[in-house]
Parts: structure tokens; sequence; C-alpha cells
């Protein structure tokens, strides 16, 4: 046998290291982690997945006429997906097309620069009014939508005007009737939010900017393959009037792998204006319908081999088990002592929040709950509490994704949460005082100059930090989140996050 040319370990050593690298990994099958992964529990899936991602790995999904199985595929999964949002008839479609993106971040952008691309060709003498007086068109949302809005908002160049939500999260028609005008370029309503699992008001807000002639895109990034099958809902979809456009992820209640989503317009020539295109170059015609140039096509073969298969009534099937799960999980939890559910979740998203209603000694903290949870095997989610600009407080809480796969863990997962709230009962929120004084103590005082905040150097940050309890065990994670958290509620909100740019930052500096 020849020697190998090459100079590094072997193709099994390396195999073996990244095996041993995944063991570190929270687990991404069996519903002990309760966001971040959509676990259907079929084997028959993932198996079915994997394959079709693998036949199509070498691909370039940047150009459909050299590989047209990506056309194929493409054009496929978008008549599915309009089908499964009510634009499957020209009579509630209007003619809905669309094209299939990276995930729902990627959807969520392309359907602010599409409408704000629109916006500015209707209205060029206001744009032009608006830049003179340094001002931007503007992007209106309840608080609670994802904030792939607010990145959106920054990317191109639109003021993000937030309708408040009430103490619950959920949000009124007639806050977004208030804030319509001319320069709004982008109405934007959720289904469901992701942080309580609200469905915000589709109809009454679509059909309000339908009158002020404002696009109105809903977010169904989330929902967007459970809620078709959710039952008792309203109509949310492309059978609402109003409704221009809507993202919805495959790679979430779609239970393809990560990296797809669609986003799908009403009408051609809202889709065209989603399109990059240049000749002005002297290599190929660039022209394609996402932020990304060269792409994968292993995450889109996975989507539309998964939607052949389930069709329509396996997504409702798999839709009926995380109803009977957020059901169970709603009823149960509101049974303990101390904590309650946040508001009214529509959909398999659900926000655990304390019950103020009893007394102090009594109140469970969500994030003490989530730490205590994860030392029993099961993940949820922190959400900071935050105010919003009318000062109406929106609680700290704990997020819990419900997946079909979540039905087959209720038998543990109900005691674990009874078991956690009953360790932590009585355990007031964590308080960042001593991190506070840490910050003082370095030097760091979280003040205005300027009109804007002060943000911490990296090197602050990361002392910071390490007062917050990370970088010790050789990881840069504090081994509990509340403390830290409860950090974030408290600084200024640029503050808060140049500290977490620098947590993430160091997680994979080298
Ligand atoms: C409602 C909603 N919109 C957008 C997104 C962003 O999706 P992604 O993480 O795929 O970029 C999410 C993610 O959870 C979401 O829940």
């Amino acid at each position: 046998m020849s020697a190998s040319p090459f100079a590094g370990p072997s193709a099994a050593d390396i195999l073996a290291e990244l095996a041993e690298l995944r063991a570190g990994d929270a687990p991404t099958q069996g519903g002990r982690v309760l966001s971040y992964v959509y676990d259907s529990g079929l084997s028959e899936l993932d198996e079915l997945a994997r394959d079709a991602a693998e036949l199509t790995r070498p691909l370039n999904a940047l150009d459909p006429t050299t590989f047209p199985s990506i056309a194929v595929m493409e054009r496929e999964l978008i008549a599915f997906m309009r089908r499964a949002l009510g634009g499957g008839t020209p009579r509630f479609g209007g003619g809905v097309v669309g094209s299939v993106t990276s995930g729902g971040t990627e959807s969520c952008l392309l359907a602010v620069k599409t409408a704000r691309d629109l916006w500015r060709a209707d209205h060029p003498e206001l744009a032009a009014k608006l830049a003179r007086a340094g001002k931007q068109p503007r992007l209106v949302t309840a608080s609670t939508v994802h904030a792939a809005f607010q990145k959106a908002a920054r990317m191109f160049d639109l003021d993000w005007d937030p309708v408040a939500c009430e103490p619950d999260g959920s949000v009124r028609a007639a806050g977004f009737e208030e804030k319509l005008g001319a320069d709004v370029a982008l109405v934007v309503v959720s289904a469901p939010a992701y942080p309580n699992g609200a469905l915000d008001p589709v109809a009454e807000v679509a059909g309000i900017a339908k009158e002020f002639g404002v696009s109105c895109h809903v977010d169904a990034c989330f929902g967007g393959l459970a809620l078709p099958w959710w039952p008792g809902l309203p109509d949310w979809d492309f059978r609402v009037p109003g409704v221009t456009s809507i993202s919805a992820d495959l790679h979430k209640f779609g239970y393809a792998p990560k990296g797809v989503s669609v986003l799908l317009h009403r009408g051609r020539k809202r889709h065209r204006a989603q399109f990059f295109a240049t000749t002005s170059w002297p290599g190929y015609p660039v022209v394609n319908p996402t932020l990304l140039g060269s792409k994968p096509a292993s995450p889109l073969a996975a989507a539309w081999a998964i939607s052949k298969r389930l069709g329509f009534d396996g997504y409702a099937a798999l839709t009926a088990s995380c109803v009977r799960s957020a059901e169970t999980i709603v009823r149960e939890a509101s049974l303990i002592r101390g904590l309650n559910v946040w508001g009214a979740p529509s959909g398999p998203s659900i926000a655990l929040v304390t019950d103020d209603g009893v007394p102090e000694g009594e109140r469970v903290d969500p994030h003490h709950l989530a730490d205590e949870l994860a030392t029993r095997g099961f993940r949820i989610q922190h959400q900071p509490g935050f105010t919003q600009r009318n000062g109406v407080r929106l609680p700290h809480t704990a997020h819990l994704t419900v997946t079909p796969v979540t039905e087959r863990t209720l038998p543990e997962l109900v005691p674990a949460l009874q078991a956690a709230a009953d360790a932590v009962r009585g355990r007031r929120q964590a308080s960042p005082r001593l991190e506070l004084l840490g910050m003082q103590a370095l030097g760091f005082a979280p003040k205005r100059e300027g009109g804007a905040y002060r943000v911490p150097s990296p090197d602050m940050a990361w002392r910071i930090l390490k007062i917050a309890g990370a970088g010790s065990r050789g990881s840069s994670l504090p081994g509990k989140l509340a403390p830290l958290m409860a950090l974030a509620e408290k600084l200024p909100a640029p503050v808060a996050e140049a500290i977490l740019i620098e947590l993430l930052a160091r997680v994979s500096e080298p």
C-alpha cells in the first residue's frame, strides 16, 4: 500500500474526534431540548432527509439552469407551501409565487428588503423628503416580532417602530392602526410570535394595512407548518385580503435539517422585486432571489423529500401530537403553585412566567426553573424581560418549543417541571448586584456620552462576563444563565448587547 501524501491524521481519527465533539452537544433528538431543534420523532423521516441531502450534496443551488433538479424541487416545494398557506387557488392566492431561502432570518430579511424597494419605487418624493430630513421609512411590528426584523431594519435602513404589547404579550390591531401612514414601508404580524406563541390579529391588521396601501407580511417562520393544522384559529394566511407575503420555515415544523425556508409573495411583481440582477461586471450574469450566492442544495432536497413523504395528512398528524402536548403542558404548568403560562399560546410555543398573584415566598422564577430543569435533563430557554418604549414591561419567561417527540417525553417532563419548581420556589429573580458592583470596581459605568451609551471594549466586556461566571471550567459560558440574564435585563440595551456579543465571540475565538 502506498503511503498517503497527506500529513494530517487519518480519516478514521478525524471522524472519531468529531464524534467525541458531538457527544458534548445537547441532544438534537429525543425531546430533551425544547428549543432550536424540531424533532418529528420519526427515524424514517430523518433517514429520508439524510439520503436526499447526500444525493444532492455536490450541487450548487445558485444555478437551477445548470442543475435543473434544483428548479424542479424548488417549484414543487413552493407549490406545496402555497397550498398549505392558503395561496393555492387564484381566488385567495392572487398568483402566489416565491423562493426557497436558507432559513427564517433570510426569509425575513428578504421580505423587508422587497417591501422597502417597492415602497421606494412607489414613493420617490417622500423617500427623498425623508432622506433630506435624516429620517427613514418605518417598519411597524409588534414588540414580540422575531429579532430578525430588527436586524432587517438595521440592514435595510428602516426605522423599526414597534407596537407595544399588553403585559400578557398580546397586541391590539388598534396599536398598528395608530402607527400607519405613508412613510410605513411594511407592517409585520406573527403567526405565531416566538416568545409566547401569540397569534397576532392578522386579519384586522392586514385589512387596515390594505386600506393604507401598505404591504403586510405574515412571519410564519415558526408556525408555517403547524398552524395550518392547528385547531380553532382564525384565518391568518393568504386567504386574508391584504396579506402580501408570508415566510415559513421548513427547518422548523417542516422537520427538514437546518438551512431551508420559503418566502412567498402575492403576485409576480412583488416576487420579482426580491431578485438581485446585474450584467455590469465581466463575469457571468448574476441573477438570484436570495442573499446568498453559491448555496447548498441539500436542505432544499431534504425538505422537498419530507414534504412529499408526509403530505398534508402527515403534517396534520404530527401537528395533532403537538396540540395534545401543548395542552398538557399548559394545563400542568398552570397547576404548579407560583408558575403560570404567559398569555394565550396559539401554537407550539409556550412561555412560563412567575405567578405574581401568590405570596412572594411561593413564586417560581422561570429562569431559576430553567437552570434547575437543566440539571434534570430538560433544556428550556431563558427569555429576558424587557421594558417597551411606552414603559409597559414584558416579563422574563422560559420558552418551550413543543414538537411531535414531546408527547413521548411528557411522562418525564411534567414531573421534572414540578420537581424543578418545588426546588426553586420562593427564590427571587437572580440579582445582578455583584456584577454591577464588579463593573463599578472595574471602572466601567453604563452612562450616556453624547446621546449614545458608552459600550465596553471587548476586554472590559470579558472582565464583566467573568464576574457573571463566564470563563470558568474551561468554557466561556457561565454554568447558570439566570444571573447573566438578570444582568442583561438591568443594563441599557447597547451595553448588554456588547457583553453578549463578547460572550458569543469568545466561544469560537481560536
Ligand atoms: C417567528 C420567527 N421568525 C423568524 C425566526 C428566525 O428563523 P431562523 O432562526 O431560522 O433564522 C424564528 C426563529 O425562531 C421565529 O421563531
